[in-house]
């Protein structure tokens, strides 16, 4: 176990399941939020070191990351996923640190690909993509969406800082459209005075023709995820600066949502060629309508981002319980969750000790 001071949650209050979940259909929480969206982090190492995400200051090379046999094997990911899937969950993402570090991750969404109805996704940083796109597509996945903060090589290699080059990740985006995981959605966290002087360049690149839509870029709000990025409240550009700023120099218009509990807003551009997102945790909560869960890569359930604590999984898979036993446990657990982190945020809980990103994923 990692110093990142996850305490458990007692399984033995969830066992036998709570009357009144009775192991089927789908699951509401205590404010009516249906759990629709599965985000599975395969890994929590990462071969990159965000500035925002994982410093070097805290994610040296003394970091005491989770060791192998702690992971969940791709057989007991397949078997939480299924009852998730049984439970009402469509979306599925598998997010890290970086996913594709995962060795035979192809293997993975190959067997999830096989679950019934469900959309299947990936986030990564882009950095094996180019290798890897092809083959994920075989597989069975869908869609990408890769993080991506600057076009200049500069600002680039400063956000990651590994001294990572741009061009590698742009290789990747193309290889992905390539292979038939397009439209990318490209994310790009925005932390003011350091990378946000990137957000025009980025817009202009990726925004497509009338003929040819481009990918679509998503301005993130940089959040206070974890208790290591030294968040700072104005250090945040809000979405409204980002769509302002855009909107001058390419007019925007406010689209709706695809599918209801989006967290991306939508804008298109006026002359139809395309449309970027802004995502807006920190000046525009949108818990009233989140209906993600979130399992960690060794098996614990969490209901929110910003959750201090998480529910293990793992420790019922291995003690032998029964399918009826676990999705009985899913139920209760989402049966009673109330999280509104974003709603709620204050200097004193940004301040809190919280999961890191790069142990439950984007
Ligand atoms: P699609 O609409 O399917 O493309 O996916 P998405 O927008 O739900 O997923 P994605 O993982 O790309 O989310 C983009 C970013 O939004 C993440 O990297 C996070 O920074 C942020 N985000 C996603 N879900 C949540 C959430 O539940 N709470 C908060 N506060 N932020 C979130
Ligand atoms: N604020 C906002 N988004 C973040 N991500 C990681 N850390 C933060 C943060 N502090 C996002 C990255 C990436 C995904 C994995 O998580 O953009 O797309
Ligand atoms: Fe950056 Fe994603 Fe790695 Fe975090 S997990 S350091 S955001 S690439
Ligand atoms: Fe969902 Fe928590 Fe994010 Fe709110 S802060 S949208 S409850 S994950």
């Amino acid at each position: 176990m990692n110093n990142l001071v996850i305490p458990l949650t007692d399984i033995r209050s969830i066992i036998p399941p709570i009357s009144g979940d009775d192991s089927s259909g789908s699951l509401k929480d205590t404010r009516g939020r249906v759990m629709s969206d599965l985000r599975i982090s395969v890994t929590d190492r990462c071969n990159f070191r965000c500035v925002y995400c994982m410093p070097k200051t805290v994610f040296g090379r003394d970091y005491p990351f989770l060791p192998h046999g702690d992971l969940l094997s791709f057989e007991e990911i397949f078997r939480i996923a299924r009852l998730f899937v049984e439970r009402g969950v469509s979306k599925i993402r598998l997010t890290g640190g970086e996913p594709l570090l995962r060795r035979n991750i192809e293997k993975l969404v190959e067997m999830l690909a096989t679950l019934p109805g469900i959309e299947l996704t990936l986030t990564t940083n882009g950095s094996l993509l180019r290798k890897k796109a092809q083959s994920l597509h075989d597989a069975g996945l869908q869609r990408v969406t890769v993080s991506l903060d600057a076009l200049d090589d500069a600002t680039f290699r400063k956000m990651n800082d590994v001294d990572f080059p741009v061009s590698q990740v742009l290789d990747g985006i193309a290889a992905a459209e390539a292979a038939g995981l397009a439209p990318v959605k490209v994310n790009m966290v925005v932390k003011r005075g350091t990378n946000d002087h990137a957000i025009l360049q980025m817009a202009r690149h990726f925004k497509g023709s009338v003929t040819k839509p481009g990918h679509i870029v998503r301005f993130i709000e940089y959040m206070d995820v974890g208790s290591s990025n030294g968040w700072k409240l104005d250090e945040v550009l809000s979405s409204s600066a980002v769509v302002g700023l855009i909107n001058n120099e390419m007019p925007l218009e406010a689209i709706g949502p695809n599918y209801p509990g989006e967290v991306a807003e939508r804008w298109r551009y006026q002359d139809g060629s395309g449309e970027i997102g802004v995502i807006s945790s920190v000046t525009q909560a949108f818990c009233s309508s989140c209906t993600r869960a979130r399992l960690s890569t060794e098996g614990k359930l969490y209901t929110c981002l910003f959750a201090q604590s998480g529910h293990d999984l793992r420790a019922l898979l291995r003690a032998g319980r029964s399918d009826t036993e676990i999705s009985g446990a899913l139920g209760a657990i989402w049966g009673v969750r109330s999280d509104r982190y974003s709603e709620i945020r204050t200097a004193e809980t940004a301040a809190q000790k919280k999961i890191e990103m790069s142990y439950i994923g984007g």
